[in-house]
Parts: C-alpha cells; structure tokens; sequence
C-alpha cells in the first residue's frame, strides 16, 4: 500500500512569512500577499517530482539536449473561501495550470464540512492535482475534497496547507493513506472550537477581510 509522506517545510523565507501572517497586528493587505507568496514558495517543493523529458534544440552557439517538464497535466483545486488566496501563487510559477474549486464550510457546531459549490476541468481526472488550503484543522474538509477528487476518478492528489494541526495530518493520513501532505509549520493543538493553536485565525476572515 501506498504511504503518505508529511513534508514540512521548513525553509527561513517560509518560516519568516508564516510568522508575519500569525501576528494579529498583521493587516488584510500584507496577509493577502504573504499567503500568495508562501503558496509560490511550497509549489516549488511541491512540484519537485515533475517529470522532464529530453528535447534538442539550438543555443545561438550550439546543439543541446536540454530538459523540459514532460507535459504532465495539473490542476490545483482551492477549498473554498481561504483556499483561494493561494491560487495566484501558484498560477505565477505555473501559468497553465487548471483550476477547479470546491466550496465546503465547516459547521461551526459539528465542525463536520458541509458541500456548497463544485466546478471541476472536465479532464479532472487525468490531471495530478493538488488540493490547496492553508488551514489543516481537524481535517474534515481536507479529507471530504479529497474523497470528491477521488469519486471524480482522480489518482494522483497532494495535499497543500500551510499551518497543520497533528490531529489533521492523521485524519488525511488514516482516510487517504496515498496522499502526500505539504505544510509550512505543524501546530502544536486545536481548541475547543477547532482553532489551531498558535494558529493564525480564521484564515478566510483575515484574507478576504470579513471580520
Ligand atoms: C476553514 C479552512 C478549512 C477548514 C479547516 O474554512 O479554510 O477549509 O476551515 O478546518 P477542518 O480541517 O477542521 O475541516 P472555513 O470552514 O472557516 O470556511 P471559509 O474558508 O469559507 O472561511
Ligand atoms: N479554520 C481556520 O480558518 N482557522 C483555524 O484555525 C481552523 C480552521
């Protein structure tokens, strides 16, 4: 059986920007564009396993053999709402890439995810997707998108966040043991509310400005 391998990535440009959006004092404008940032910053390791094929072409000096990405296709899909604010860091490095959405929130009672909104690629499928939202909690959204990714007949998924709790990361990892996670920094908890503790907050508030 497949196993899931937990990369936490812990590079300084990326523990320094996670450290900017923690900070309360943190305004919506500079939480935005960090967000953006570390989404730019985690597709770089998130796509170190793309496959590059030979092609020839000419320098103006001479023939080369030089590698190219092998065309695989990708798709990012967000959790709606926070998952949007790293579709644009990722599309800078990528600018092909598909983009599906799903919408789930989480019930603020059950904390189970409840499903709203769903637009997929028709070739979804195909594509090697990676699920993007930056707040891993109890991993009940996580784990919903994923299964809906994979009754749409996706294979090949990777999970991108960028502040996990440890109870999230087990969740995905005992629902979808093929799954590679991707995270800027583990949490130490979650409260009674289902906060990650240190945490940032609500992430979808502190991007799109709503409280
Ligand atoms: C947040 C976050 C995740 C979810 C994580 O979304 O963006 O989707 O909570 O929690 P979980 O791991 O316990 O499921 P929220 O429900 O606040 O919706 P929003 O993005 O629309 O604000
Ligand atoms: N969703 C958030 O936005 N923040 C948390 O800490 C947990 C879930």
């Amino acid at each position: 059986m497949e196993m899931n391998k937990v990369h936490i990535l812990d590079h300084p440009l990326l523990q320094h920007k996670v450290s900017i959006l923690r900070d309360e004092n943190t305004g919506v404008k500079d939480f935005r564009e960090i967000v953006s940032e570390i989404a730019s910053l985690m597709c770089y390791e998130a796509t170190r396993d793309l496959p590059l094929e030979e092609v020839e072409i000419k320098t103006p000096v001479a023939v080369a053999k030089v590698k190219v990405l092998a065309g695989k296709k990708l798709a990012i899909v967000p959790i709606l709402r926070a998952g949007l604010g790293m579709v644009d860091g990722i599309v800078t490095l990528i600018p092909s890439v598909k983009v599906g959405h799903i919408g789930l929130y989480r019930d603020p009672n059950t904390l189970q995810p409840v499903e709203y909104y769903c637009k997929m690629p028709n070739d979804i499928a195909e594509r090697e997707v990676i699920v993007l939202d930056p707040m891993l909690a109890t991993g009940g959204s996580a784990s919903a998108a994923i299964t809906f990714l994979k009754n749409y007949g996706c294979k090949n998924i990777k999970l991108m966040n960028i502040l996990a709790a440890p109870v999230g990361v087990e969740r995905v990892i005992a629902d979808h043991p093929d799954v590679d996670i991707y995270c800027a920094a583990l949490d130490e908890t979650l409260n009674d509310h289902g906060y990650i503790v240190p945490g940032l907050g609500d992430a979808g508030d502190r991007i799109f400005g709503t409280k």
